[in-house]
């Protein structure tokens, strides 16, 4: 079977909650109903790797109907909603005994070679045909196509300074001789792709010269980033942090180490439940933002043996370093919401003298020193929200998930407008994106006069602001 889930006897749930967020998700189903007869998508193939989520279920859903042809893995060992893997895998015309659905391979609980197993399967193809795009979510897809075909038959050992994940990788491409990685990654259109840290590695390469096809940024398109990486955190943090744990948040003091997109959505979130939250940041202009918005700017090193919940945003390795860990406040919580697991030490906090990991339930363990002290540690570092949560809700992931379509359509359809590189969807787009989901929410939108628009140098219709606009 061309498929690998957890259990398919979950698809009924996974359908009812899907037919439920379609409905909060008027941005995907105008996509199918804008596009769902002329079918843009018609002989495209999508090698997708995006937490396997209801919503995400909607999107693959909404990338048939408009007429591609999709294969699925998750970018993320414990985000995969498994009745939501399992209604995919069904399809919404089979059942258990007779899926019908799309090969999907994912499921809550992946070990590390599984989940790049799953990543290789998504690029597996029928027959001789190859994918025409990868929807990616943090770059693991894009990557394996480069570091196939960078090494061809020739894949190396990891050597001494590689992290343990990527000897995964090299072991996964070493097993992949049926793959032509090379074939793929000179026929691909290109990628869409979700987040932050992956489209800082695709700014990467392009600068390094090594990416091979182009790409689009679909966070940064602002009602993305501005939106998904905000409100959507805003909502799932806590979420991620009262399913895992259940300690009053109110009257603590919650760290948010990093002040982007996502930090600001987690700050705003903690300071809601009445926690006093405190904020690190490298950056002057995102520190000086904090202290405007009221939260006091810190120093980790100064606040590490006071504060009750840790919270890393930054998209960057190392924030929190073992040894802070270890003068931490007995029972503190420290969770991760940025996308690689590298934020927290967990690789020194597991080699710490006498340390021992107790597992509260899955993807809650406290992790005890020597001493008796211990520290909640949600998702063992990697992104708390999907891990100890659902991620964020339909709403707000319609708004990215139609710039993923659109992007799709772009790439597939307008291939010759993107050269190699990184691109980001137009402002009339964006401004788009936003309009379909305006009326769900009641917003009565103002329409500029012929004479205010002229006086304002736009068009009535928009785009109503220059591309270096920073909303
Ligand atoms: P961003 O670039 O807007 O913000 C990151 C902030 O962290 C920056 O202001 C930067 O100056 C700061 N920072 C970097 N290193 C730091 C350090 N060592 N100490 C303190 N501050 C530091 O990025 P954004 O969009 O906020 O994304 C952050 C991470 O979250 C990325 O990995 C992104 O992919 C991920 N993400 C996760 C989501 C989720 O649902 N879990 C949703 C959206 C993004």
């Amino acid at each position: 079977m061309d498929f690998r889930v957890a259990d398919l006897g979950l698809a009924d749930f996974g359908r009812r909650e899907i037919t439920l967020a379609e409905h909060e998700m008027p941005g995907l189903m105008a996509m199918r109903e804008r596009y769902g007869a002329s079918k843009p998508l018609t002989g495209a193939r999508i090698s997708g790797s995006l937490h396997m989520t209801v919503q995400t279920a909607v999107l693959i859903e909404t990338l048939i109907a408009l007429g591609a042809q999709v294969r699925w893995a998750s970018c993320n060992i414990y985000s995969t909603q498994d009745h939501a893997a399992a209604a995919i895998a069904v399809g919404p015309d089979g059942s258990p005994d007779d899926p019908r659905g799309v090969p999907v391979f994912a499921w809550k609980g992946e070990t590390l070679p599984e989940y790049w197993e799953c990543t290789t399967e998504i690029f597996r193809w029928p027959g001789d045909e190859l994918p025409t795009m990868i929807l990616d979510d943090g770059g693991d897809a894009t990557l394996l196509v480069h570091k196939g075909a960078e090494f061809g038959d020739a894949v190396p050992q990891a050597g001494p300074g590689d992290s343990a994940e990527y000897g995964v990788v090299l072991d996964r491409l070493r097993a992949t001789t049926d793959i032509d990685w090379e074939a793929i990654a000179s026929s691909l259109l290109g990628v869409t792709e979700e987040t932050t840290t992956g489209a800082h590695r695709l700014h990467q390469m392009a600068r390094e010269g090594t990416l091979r096809f182009p790409a689009i940024n679909v966070n940064d398109s602002v009602t993305k980033s501005k939106f998904d990486n905000k409100y959507g955190c805003r909502h799932s943090l806590i979420d991620g942090i009262n399913r895992a744990t259940d300690v009053l948040i109110g009257g603590k003091t919650a760290v948010v180490c990093g002040y982007g997109d996502v930090g600001k959505g987690c700050a705003e979130s903690l300071r809601g439940q009445g926690a006093r939250v405190l904020v690190t940041e490298i950056d002057p202009i995102c520190a000086l933002q904090a202290a405007m918005d009221g939260f006091q700017v810190v120093r980790l090193d100064d606040v590490v043996g006071t504060a009750d919940i840790f919270v890393t945003a930054t998209g960057c390795c190392d924030v929190i370093t073992a040894e802070q860990v270890s003068r931490m406040k007995h029972q503190a919580i420290i969770g991760n919401i940025g996308h690689f697991d590298n934020e927290i030490d967990m690789a020194g906090l597991a080699a710490w003298p006498g340390v021992r990991c107790e597992e509260i339930k899955p993807q809650v363990d406290l992790w005890r020193f020597e001493d008796g002290h211990g520290v909640i540690v949600l998702s063992g570092g990697r992104l708390l929200n999907l891990g100890n949560a659902t991620g964020h809700p339909s709403f707000v992931m319609s708004n990215s998930f139609t710039n993923q379509v659109l992007a799709q359509i772009e790439l597939f359809t307008n291939h010759d407008a993107f050269p190699v590189g990184v691109h980001v969807l137009p402002k009339r787009l964006d401004e788009q994106v936003a309009r379909l989901h305006l009326e769900a929410l009641g917003v009565h939108l103002s329409t500029l006069t012929d004479r205010q628009a002229d006086y304002l140098g736009v068009p009535v219709d928009g785009p109503y602001k220059a591309d270096d606009y920073r909303y």
